[in-house]
């Protein structure tokens, strides 16, 4: 009897290095029977020689709308990580495996009721899922402002902006981008980590939204100390996540 292989084997398809030996976007192709809600992320396998089983898996976010024909994944170089350099090297062409269930739970489901405003918190590729929740024309119909703020440590890390402008065409006033880097200076963008903004009262300034936990709901994604912190930071504010049947008005994810 055989057992049902819990994945496909797909195909490159696209490459984008944003960042040389350090941040990339890589395109597949996506199985007809791959579903999953913004937000949810895929495992990803890799095989260590060609034709072999993937002996290699590692979860990484859609940053695609639901309903495109290839699927996205937005990725960081972690030098001397197992997997991460080796997707990197991968060339269009080359197999990739993809887990056939989607996981995830840093989706819109946590905030059935929307509010005023959606602030999506990222740091480094925790902007991966934001892109295809901002993607879904779900979020536009429970929030009527998103607010997507991406903190990276230098400028050219702040990747996806002709998508992001984009949005801004779209939804105008609706949608307000804020791009955080913290080791490099610029006219236009603050030098502050987004843990100091909130607590600081600067990110609602900036964002001109007030950032109240009885109308706004907040995702927070990245840097496991930028969401020790910025958990107790948005505790102490009155954010939290839902538990036992209560709706929360704030959902973590975390990578690593
Ligand atoms: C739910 C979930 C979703 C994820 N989505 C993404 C995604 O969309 N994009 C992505 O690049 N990674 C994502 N990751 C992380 C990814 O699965 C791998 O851990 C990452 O590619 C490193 O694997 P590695 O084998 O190269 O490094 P490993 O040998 O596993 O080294 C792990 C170390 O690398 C660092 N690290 C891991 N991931 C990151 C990261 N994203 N940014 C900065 N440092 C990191 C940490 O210090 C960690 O301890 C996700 C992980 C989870 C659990
Ligand atoms: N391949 C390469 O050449 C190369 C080079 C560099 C890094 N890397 C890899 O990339 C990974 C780092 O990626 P990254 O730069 O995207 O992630 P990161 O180190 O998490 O930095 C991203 C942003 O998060 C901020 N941050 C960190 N801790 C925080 C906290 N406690 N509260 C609030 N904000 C916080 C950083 O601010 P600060 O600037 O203030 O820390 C920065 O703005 C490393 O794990 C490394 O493996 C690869």
């Amino acid at each position: 009897m055989t057992t049902e292989q819990r994945y496909t084997k797909e195909k490159v398809t696209h490459i984008r290095h944003w960042v040389e030996k350090k941040l990339f976007s890589i395109s597949t192709t996506r199985a007809a029977e791959f579903k999953f809600k913004p937000g949810q992320f895929a495992r990803l396998g890799l095989a260590t020689t060609t034709g072999e089983e993937p002996s290699i898996w590692r979860g990484f976010s859609m940053v695609n709308p639901v309903d495109s024909k290839e699927l996205e994944f937005y990725a960081v170089v972690v030098p001397d990580g197992e997997f991460s350099p080796r997707l990197a090297d991968l060339k269009v062409g080359d197999d990739i495996y993809i887990d056939k269930n989607p996981i995830g739970f840093l989706t819109l489901d946590n905030f059935p009721n929307g509010g005023k405003s959606l602030w999506l918190l990222a740091t480094g590729t925790g902007l991966s899922a934001y892109l295809s929740i901002i993607h879904d024309p779900k979020t536009w119909s429970l929030f009527d402002k998103v607010i997507l703020c991406h903190g990276v440590r230098y400028i050219n890390e702040l990747s996806y902006q002709e998508q992001i402008q984009t949005w801004q065409q779209q939804w105008g006033e609706r949608f307000v981008y804020l791009p955080l880097p913290t080791r490099e200076s610029h006219l236009h963008y603050p030098q502050h980590r987004l843990t100091t903004l909130i607590e600081t009262g600067k990110l609602a300034e900036l964002a001109g939204t007030e950032l109240d936990p009885s109308q706004a709901c907040v995702m927070l994604c990245g840097n496991p100390d930028m969401l020790a912190d910025g958990r107790k930071i948005l505790g102490d504010l009155g954010f939290a996540t839902g538990r036992r049947g209560n709706i929360g008005n704030l959902a973590v994810e975390k990578y690593w």
